[in-house]
C-alpha cells in the first residue's frame, strides 16, 4: 500500500498531514510512504528528515497522486488536485463538506472514497483521531497569545515601584475545546477571565480553570435542549438569546479582550457580540473571533482580516492552527496515524461502513455521497451506506 502526503496548496496553510516521525512509524509497518518535496517545509520538517525516517520524496503533485492508494491531507484539495486523484483512491483530510458540499459531489464523481477528519464521531474511542479537538487546542492557545500581543496593556496584575497595574479582563464565549484552552492560557498569563456557554455542563470546567462562569438563567426545558446527545450545542430560543445578550452586553463594557469560539454544527455561527456591544467597549480592546469562517460570533468580523471598529480591534483569523505549524502538525499527524491504523486490516485499507467511526467519517464511497448531513446540504437523497 502506498500512502501519499502532498504539499498543501491552500493560501496560508503551513501544516502537513504527517511528521517525519509518524511517516517513519508507518514505513516501519511495511507501508510505502511518499511525501511531496517541500510538504513539511513550512512546519519545520524538511525533505531530508522524511527521507531519513524511511519515506520517499516525490518531486511533484501529479507524480505523487498518480501512484497513491491513500492520500493524507490537512485541508481540502483544489479542483485541480481532485482531478489528479485516481479512481479508487482513499482521501483523508479535513474536507468540511457541510460548508462546501459540492466538493463531495466532485469526489464521488471521481470515484474517490473520501474520509473527513471533521466528521469523525466525538466518541471516547475516537478521541485520539479527533483533529477538531487537537487543532482547537492550538487555536485557543494562540488566540490568547495574539490578544496579549495586541493589547495595549499587561495581562497580569503587577505591583511595581511605578505603581500597580490592574490585570486584564477577558471574556471567552463558547467554552468547548478551544474556549477551555483559551481560559487556561489567559489565566496562566494572569488575566481575570469570565466565560459563557449554552451548555450548563461546562460551568464546572470553567471554574476548575479559574474562570467565572457567566450563567444565563435557564428553564429545565432549555437545559435539556441545550446539548445534543453528541455533546454539541443547539440553536437556542429567541427568548434565551435575548437574556444571553443582556448578560453579555453588561459584561463586555468592562472587558479588555474577548475570545469567541461559539459554533453550532451545520449552522452559521451564533451572533453573540453586536455592533452596539463593540461600541460600548473600551478603545484599544481586542476581540478574537475564532468562529470567523462560519460567519463569526461578532458583528463586524471580516474573515481572514484584522479590522478596527469603534476603536476596538476585531481579529477574524480563519486558520489559527496554521500560525503554529510545528505543534499543530505534530498533533494532526498523530490523529491521522490513529485513523490509518483503524482503517488498515491485514495490511490492506478496509472501508467497513458497519464500523461507527468509519461510517461517521466517510463522505463518499463507491461513486456516491454516503454522508447524510452532506447529502442533505446538497439537497440529494442520502445514499444507502451499504450500496
Ligand atoms: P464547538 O466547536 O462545536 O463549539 C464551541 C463551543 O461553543 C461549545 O462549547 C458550544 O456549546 C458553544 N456554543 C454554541 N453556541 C453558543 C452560544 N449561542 N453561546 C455560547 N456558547 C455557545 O464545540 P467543541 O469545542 O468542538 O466541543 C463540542 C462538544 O464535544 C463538547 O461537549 C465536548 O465535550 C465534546 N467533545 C467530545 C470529545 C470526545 O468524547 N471524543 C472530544 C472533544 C469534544
Amino acid at each position: 500500500m502506498k500512502i501519499a502526503v502532498p504539499l498543501e496548496t491552500a493560501a496560508g496553510e503551513t501544516r502537513a498531514a504527517l511528521t517525519p516521525q509518524i511517516a517513519g512509524q508507518l514505513a516501519g509497518e511495511g507501508i510505502e510512504v511518499l511525501v511531496q518535496s517541500g510538504a513539511g517545509k513550512a512546519s519545520g520538517n524538511l525533505d531530508d528528515a522524511y527521507r531519513e525516517a524511511g519515506a520517499t520524496i516525490v518531486p511533484d503533485a501529479p507524480a505523487l497522486y498518480g501512484q497513491a492508494d491513500l492520500v493524507l491531507r490537512v485541508g481540502r484539495p483544489s479542483d485541480e488536485e481532485v482531478e489528479m486523484l485516481r479512481e479508487g483512491t482513499v482521501l483523508i483530510g479535513t474536507l468540511g463538506t457541510l460548508a462546501k458540499p459540492e466538493l463531495a459531489q466532485k469526489l464521488a464523481a471521481r470515484g474517490v472514497t473520501a474520509i473527513s477528519m471533521d466528521a469523525i464521531p466525538r466518541i471516547t474511542r475516537a478521541q485520539s483521531m479527533d483533529t477538531l479537538s487537537s487543532q482547537a487546542t492550538v487555536g485557543g492557545y494562540k488566540a490568547v497569545l495574539i490578544a496579549a500581543e495586541r493589547l495595549p496593556k499587561f495581562m497580569p496584575l503587577l505591583t511595581t515601584a511605578a505603581g500597580t497595574v490592574r490585570p486584564a479582563k477577558g471574556i471567552v464565549m463558547g467554552a468547548g475545546v478551544a474556549g477551555l484552552m483559551a481560559i487556561g492560557t489567559a489565566r496562566r498569563l494572569g488575566a481575570v477571565v469570565e466565560a459563557t456557554d449554552v451548555r450548563p455542563a461546562v460551568k464546572e470546567q470553567v471554574q476548575s480553570l479559574g474562570g467565572t462562569f457567566l450563567e444565563v438563567e435557564m428553564t429545565d426545558e432549555e437545559k435539556a435542549k441545550a446539548e445534543t446527545a453528541g455533546g454539541y450545542a443547539t440553536e437556542m430560543s429567541d427568548d434565551y438569546k435575548r437574556r444571553q445578550a443582556e448578560l453579555i452586553a453588561e459584561r463586555v463594557k468592562d472587558a479588555d479582550f474577548i475570545i469567541t469560539t461559539a459554533l453550532i454544527p451545520g449552522r452559521p455561527a451564533p451572533k453573540l457580540v453586536t455592533d452596539a456591544m463593540v461600541r460600548s467597549m473600551k478603545p484599544g480592546s481586542v476581540i478574537i473571533d475564532m468562529a470567523a469562517e462560519m460567519g463569526g460570533n461578532v458583528e463586524g468580523t471580516e474573515p481572514g482580516k484584522e479590522v478596527v471598529k469603534h476603536g476596538v480591534r476585531i481579529i477574524g483569523l480563519t486558520n489559527l492552527p496554521a500560525t503554529m505549524p510545528g505543534s499543530a502538525t505534530q498533533m494532526y499527524a498523530k490523529n491521522i496515524q490513529t485513523l490509518v491504523k483503524h482503517l488498515v486490516r491485514d495490511g490492506e485499507l478496509t472501508i467497513d461502513l458497519d464500523d461507527e467511526i468509519t461510517r461517521g467519517a466517510t463522505i463518499t464511497h463507491a461513486g456516491k455521497v454516503v454522508h447524510e448531513p452532506t447529502a442533505k446540504a446538497l439537497g440529494i437523497e442520502p445514499t444507502e451506506k451499504d450500496s
